[in-house]
């Protein structure tokens, strides 16, 4: 499974990226503007910025929502960097527009997804990436890992390339719980991916080994 990060903070990038293991990021509007980055053309540095800190797709989300509107930001923002991915929401311009971008080589993530049904759009349109938002579908007492399970199941059975990436999520759990369900990718706050590390037997097994070194080497 590979690891997202989901986020626009550059520290908590720089962070992940230390680590070894980190292999995209997304960002949203809402990302974007926790981080006070504002103006067009202050938003399209900040991509750039973020796609120099990794090597690996870096999803840049459209705000149109008719048509044109999103080919013409889409085709904009992958011409920012090669490793820009137009992040597209899930509705009827948005599947246009995916299928537009598939046609012309540009890598889609389809956000905004909370449905079996709507993956299926998805990935009819040829998106590289689909993002369902298990966090959001968890908040409304339903089971967002069942919907990544669904998900993955039934792109098995038509082989759909489109990848699944879960997004929204909340905790280190949700990473293990998607990695069990299939799900291609997991994008997440740096958080959760630094949860991972904890393990209390960990930290005591550390200690007791250091300690014996100590006693017998001084
Ligand atoms: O990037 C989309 C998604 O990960 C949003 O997560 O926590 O706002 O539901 P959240």
């Amino acid at each position: 499974m590979k690891f997202f990060i989901d986020t626009a903070n550059l520290e908590h990038i720089k962070e992940a990226e230390s680590l070894g293991i980190l292999d995209g990021v997304t960002t949203n509007p809402t990302l974007m503007a926790k981080e006070g980055i504002k103006g067009q053309n202050n938003i399209l540095k900040h991509y750039v910025t973020i796609c120099e800190m990794v090597n690996g797709p870096v999803s840049a989300e459209v705000i149109s929502t008719d048509f044109d509107g999103m080919v013409a930001e889409g085709n904009n923002l992958a011409a920012l960097h090669p490793n820009i991915v137009v992040k597209v929401p899930m509705i009827k311009d948005g599947i246009k527009a995916i299928k537009y971008f598939t046609d012309n080589g540009i890598k889609t993530n389809c956000t905004l997804v909370f449905s079996a049904a709507q993956a299926i759009l998805a990935a009819k349109a040829g998106a590289t990436m689909v993002s369902p938002f298990i966090g959001r579908i968890d908040d409304g007492n339903w089971d967002g890992v069942q919907l990544i399970e669904q998900i993955v199941h039934i792109y098995g059975i038509y082989g759909f390339p489109t990848e699944v990436l879960a997004a929204s999520i909340r905790s280190s759990l949700h990473i293990v719980k998607c990695a069990e369900a299939g799900a291609d990718i997991a994008t997440c706050p740096l958080s959760s991916i630094l949860g991972l590390f904890k393990h209390p037997l960990t930290d005591i097994g550390l200690e007791q080994f250091l300690a014996d070194y100590k006693k017998v080497n001084g």
